[in-house]
C-alpha cells in the first residue's frame, strides 16, 4: 500500500526514478483513450493557438498539434521530469518553433491575456491549488470566444473518488456540477458537460 501510494503521487506531481515511469504510463493506455475521447466533444481550428496544462509526458501537445496543423501548441507542467518527457516526445515540432513546453503552475500562468484560442487540461484539475483562481487565470489567457476543456478519468460520481483521493495526497475529484460552479464563478459561459457511462469519463467544455 505505501508503495502504491508512492507511486499514485507521481500522478500529482511526477519526481525521479517513479515519475519517470509515471509519465511514460500516462502517454499511452487509457489516458490516450480517455484524451481521444475528450478531444471528440472540442472544434480546433487549424491555426489555433493552444496551451495544455499539466501537459505530463506531452502526448496531448502531438495530439493537439495534429488538431491544429497551422497553429501553435505550448504546453505547461510544475514537474520537471513531466517538462522533460514532453520536451522529448514533441522535440521536432519544438525544433520547428512549433510547440513550446514550459515549467510552471496552474495558478500563475505566464502568458498574456487573451492569447489562446483553446485551453485544455486532462486529468490534472484535480491537483490544482484553489481551483477558481486556476480557473480565472485560464481565462484570463483566453480569447473572447476561447475555449477550456476539462478531461477527468474519474467523473466524481462514484465511490471511487475516495480510493484515490485516500491514495493520492492532496487530491480533490470534482463532480460536473462542481466544475460547473467554479468554471461559471471564474466568468465562463456555455458550460457543456459529457459523460462517458461505461469508464466514468468526464469532459467539460466551457466558453470564454
Ligand atoms: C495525471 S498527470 C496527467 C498528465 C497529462 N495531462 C495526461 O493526461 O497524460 C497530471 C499532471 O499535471 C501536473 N500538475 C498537477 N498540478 C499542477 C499544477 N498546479 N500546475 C501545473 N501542472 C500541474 C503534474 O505534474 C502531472 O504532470
Amino acid at each position: 500500500m505505501a508503495f502504491l501510494s508512492k507511486l499514485f503521487s507521481n500522478a500529482r506531481k511526477p519526481e525521479g526514478f517513479l515519475g519517470r515511469m509515471m509519465v511514460n504510463g500516462m502517454n499511452g493506455g487509457s489516458h490516450a483513450r480517455m484524451a481521444e475521447w475528450g478531444l471528440s466533444f472540442v472544434s480546433v481550428g487549424e491555426k489555433d493557438n493552444v496551451l495544455d496544462v499539466g501537459c505530463g509526458g506531452g502526448a496531448n501537445l502531438a495530439r493537439l498539434m495534429k488538431l491544429a496543423p497551422k497553429g501553435r501548441v505550448q504546453g505547461i507542467d510544475y514537474s520537471p521530469v513531466s517538462v522533460s518527457k514532453s520536451r522529448k516526445v514533441n522535440a521536432n515540432a519544438i525544433a520547428d518553433g512549433r510547440c513550446m513546453v514550459q515549467e510552471g503552475s496552474a495558478d500563475a500562468l505566464p502568458y498574456a491575456d487573451s492569447e489562446f484560442d483553446l485551453v485544455t487540461a486532462f486529468e490534472t484539475v484535480y491537483f490544482w491549488p484553489d481551483i477558481e483562481e486556476c480557473f480565472r487565470g485560464v481565462h484570463r489567457t483566453l480569447k473572447d470566444g476561447g475555449s477550456f476543456v476539462i478531461v477527468n478519468e474519474d467523473d466524481g460520481l462514484t465511490d471511487n473518488n475516495e480510493k484515490w483521493e485516500k491514495m493520492i495526497d492532496g487530491m480533490h475529484t470534482y463532480t460536473p456540477e462542481e466544475l460547473r460552479t467554479h468554471l461559471s464563478a471564474a466568468g465562463f459561459r456555455d458550460i457543456g458537460v459529457h459523460l462517458d457511462d461505461r469508464h466514468h469519463w468526464l469532459c467539460v467544455a466551457a466558453v470564454k
